[in-house]
């Protein structure tokens, strides 16, 4: 039974906050594809979360900061060769594997808002490339979205805990394998 003590508060409340913002409006962006107002202002939300991220990302609390987990190529390498040894990582933070997923998923974001601005000015505006981009990006981000989901699944699995919990409430439970991997390379 977990007690108070090993719980550690690891995703502040901005983090959070982003995360499900984000979710909100990239699935009604979905649901709605024609390019008209709300699309557009939703798909600007999500585009200006992911920019004030990354401004979180060197002011934020200690595991919300990119110094905590975003890997060199050195610390993936050393990741993945220790996972084929079947030795996990676990730190409070994202892993390395995460890392890049959670970058990635940042980057379609903000090139979707992009290509989507793009699309409303006059030197692009009918380009068919342009609109091809934006459908492309949208559907890479919907597969990449379900391979998130999945291993985050996963994940909680292997590591005996709720981390989808974890991203609503902020805490995860410290379990007694648990320890602080060196990621800074
Ligand atoms: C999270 C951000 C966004 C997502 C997930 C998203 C997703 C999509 C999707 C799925 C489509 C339909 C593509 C197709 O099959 O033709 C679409 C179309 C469109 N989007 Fe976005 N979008 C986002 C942001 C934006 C933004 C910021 C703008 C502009 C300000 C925008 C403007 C448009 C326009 C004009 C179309 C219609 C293009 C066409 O006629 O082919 N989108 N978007
Ligand atoms: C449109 C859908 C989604 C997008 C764009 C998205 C994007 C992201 C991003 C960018 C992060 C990094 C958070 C940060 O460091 O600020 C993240 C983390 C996370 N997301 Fe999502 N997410 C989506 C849907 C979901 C859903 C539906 C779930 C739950 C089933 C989920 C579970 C998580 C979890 C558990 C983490 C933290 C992972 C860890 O502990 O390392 N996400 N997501």
């Amino acid at each position: 039974m977990a007690s108070d003590a090993d719980k550690i508060k690891v995703w502040d409340g901005f983090v959070r906050l982003f995360h499900w913002s984000l979710v909100i409006c990239v699935v009604a962006n979905w649901l709605n594809e024609a390019g008209d107002p709300p699309h557009r202002y939703l798909g600007y939300t999500a585009a200006a979360l992911v920019a004030c991220r990354i401004a979180w990302g060197f002011i934020g609390s200690a595991h919300a900061r990119f110094s905590d987990w975003v890997p060199t190529p050195d610390v993936l390498w050393r990741y993945q060769q220790d996972l084929r040894q079947g030795l996990h990582w676990s730190k409070p933070g994202h892993n390395p594997a995460a890392a890049v997923m959670m970058l990635a998923l940042m980057l379609v974001v903000a090139g979707l808002g992009i290509s989507g601005w793009l699309t409303t000015t006059d030197r692009f505006f009918g380009e068919e490339w342009l609109e091809e981009l934006h459908a492309t990006l949208a559907l890479a981000l919907q597969v990449m979205v379900g391979l998130h989901v999945v291993a985050a699944i996963v994940e909680s699995w292997k590591q005996r805990q709720n981390l989808v919990l974890s991203m609503i409430t902020g805490y995860k439970r410290q379990t007694g394998k648990q320890q602080d991997a060196d990621t800074t390379g």
